[in-house]
C-alpha cells in the first residue's frame, strides 16, 4: 500500500482506540487500514457482510495492531446502547469513533411516497451516529477523558441532485449534527469533525464506475481528473483524529478532486 506519510506518522494515533462503524467494506475497510497501520487499537463493525469484516481483518495481517470485530444492525436503534456498551469494553475504553456506516439510497419521492426508503436511510445514516456519538461523549465524560469524532458524510450534504431527497437529507443531517455536538462537547474535550467524501469507488460502485463512459463524465468535472480512494479517506481519518487537528472542532473536511467547488459552470479552454 502507497504510504503518504512520513516516518514518524500521524502524531498521537499510535495505541489510541477506535471504533470504526461500517468495516466491511469501502471506505470503511480503507479506514481500517490506515488506522491499522498508524498502530491504533481497532472496534471495526459490520451488519450482514460477514466475509468482508473478514477481509478487512485479514488484510490488517500487515501491521502489529489488535483489532476485533462486532455484529450491530443500525436500523435496530434500540441495539445500538447494548452494542455501544461492548465495543467501549474491548479495550476499557473508546479514545474515537469514526460513524461511517451508511446506506447509499436511491428513490425520487413520487416513488417513496410514504417515506420507508426516506425513514431507514435517516435511521442508519442520521439517528443511528446520533445514538453512538452520545453514547461515546457520555462514556468519556463519565471517564473524564477527551475524545474525537469523526462523522463519515458526504458532498450530497452539500450539493446534490435527483434521486438523493433521502441520502442529502441524512448528510446534511450530519453535516448539522457535527457541528452542534461540537459545540456542546467542546467544553468536555471532545471534538466532532466530518468527512465528506466526493466519488470514490468502493465494491458497491466498482462496475459501474469503470465504465468508460462513467469515468469520463465524473473525471472531466473533477479538478484533479480522477476518483478518490478508500485510502485516501483512511489518511483523512487519521488525520481528523490526531493531534494534529487538536484545535479543529465543528468543521467539515471536503475531499472531492475539486468537485463541488467547480459547481456547474461550463467549461472555458
Ligand atoms: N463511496 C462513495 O463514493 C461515498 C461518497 C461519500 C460518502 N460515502 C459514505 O461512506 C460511507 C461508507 O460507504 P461506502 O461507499 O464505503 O459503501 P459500502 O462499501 O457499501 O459500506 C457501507 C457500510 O455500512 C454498513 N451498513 C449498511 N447498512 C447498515 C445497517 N443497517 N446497519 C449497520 N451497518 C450498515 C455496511 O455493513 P454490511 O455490508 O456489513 O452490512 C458497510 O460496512 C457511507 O456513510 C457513505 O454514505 C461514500
Amino acid at each position: 500500500m502507497q504510504t503518504l506519510i512520513g516516518e514518524n506518522g500521524y502524531k498521537g494515533l499510535k495505541g489510541k482506540r477506535v471504533l470504526i462503524t461500517g468495516a466491511s467494506s469501502g471506505i470503511g475497510a480503507g479506514m481500517a487500514r490506515v488506522l491499522a497501520r498508524e498502530g491504533a487499537r481497532l472496534v471495526l463493525h459490520y451488519n450482514r457482510n460477514a466475509e468482508g469484516i473478514e477481509r478487512t481483518m485479514q488484510s490488517l495481517r500487515d501491521y502489529d495492531g489488535q483489532a476485533q470485530m462486532l455484529r450491530c444492525d443500525f436500523r435496530q436503534l434500540d441495539r445500538l446502547e447494548s452494542f455501544f456498551k461492548q465495543a467501549w469494553s474491548i479495550y476499557e475504553g473508546l479514545d474515537a469513533l469514526v460513524n461511517n456506516a451508511g446506506i447509499v439510497t436511491k428513490t425520487t419521492a413520487l416513488n417513496d411516497p410514504f417515506g420507508e426508503q426516506f425513514s431507514d436511510t435517516l435511521k442508519v445514516n442520521l439517528q443511528a451516529p446520533y445514538q453512538l456519538s452520545t453514547a461515546f461523549a457520555q462514556a468519556c465524560i463519565s471517564a473524564g477523558q477527551s475524545g474525537a469524532i469523526v462523522n463519515n458524510t458526504s458532498i450530497h450534504g452539500q450539493a446534490t441532485c435527483e434521486w438523493f431527497s433521502a441520502y442529502a437529507a441524512s448528510k446534511a443531517g450530519l453535516d448539522a449534527m457535527t457541528k452542534v455536538q461540537a459545540v456542546e462537547w467542546g467544553r468536555h474535550g471532545i471534538r466532532v469533525n466530518g468527512l465528506a467524501p466526493g466519488v470514490v469507488p468502493v465494491e458497491r460502485t466498482q462496475t459501474i464506475l469503470s465504465e468508460a463512459k462513467m469515468q469520463q463524465k465524473w473525471h472531466d468535472q473533477m479538478p484533479l481528473g480522477r476518483y478518490g480512494t478508500t485510502e485516501e479517506m483512511g489518511e483523512a481519518t487519521a488525520f481528523l483524529l490526531s493531534d494534529a487537528c487538536n484545535w479543529m472542532t465543528g468543521s467539515i473536511l471536503t475531499m472531492d478532486g475539486g468537485l463541488i467547488a467547480r459547481g456547474n459552470y461550463p467549461g472555458r479552454e
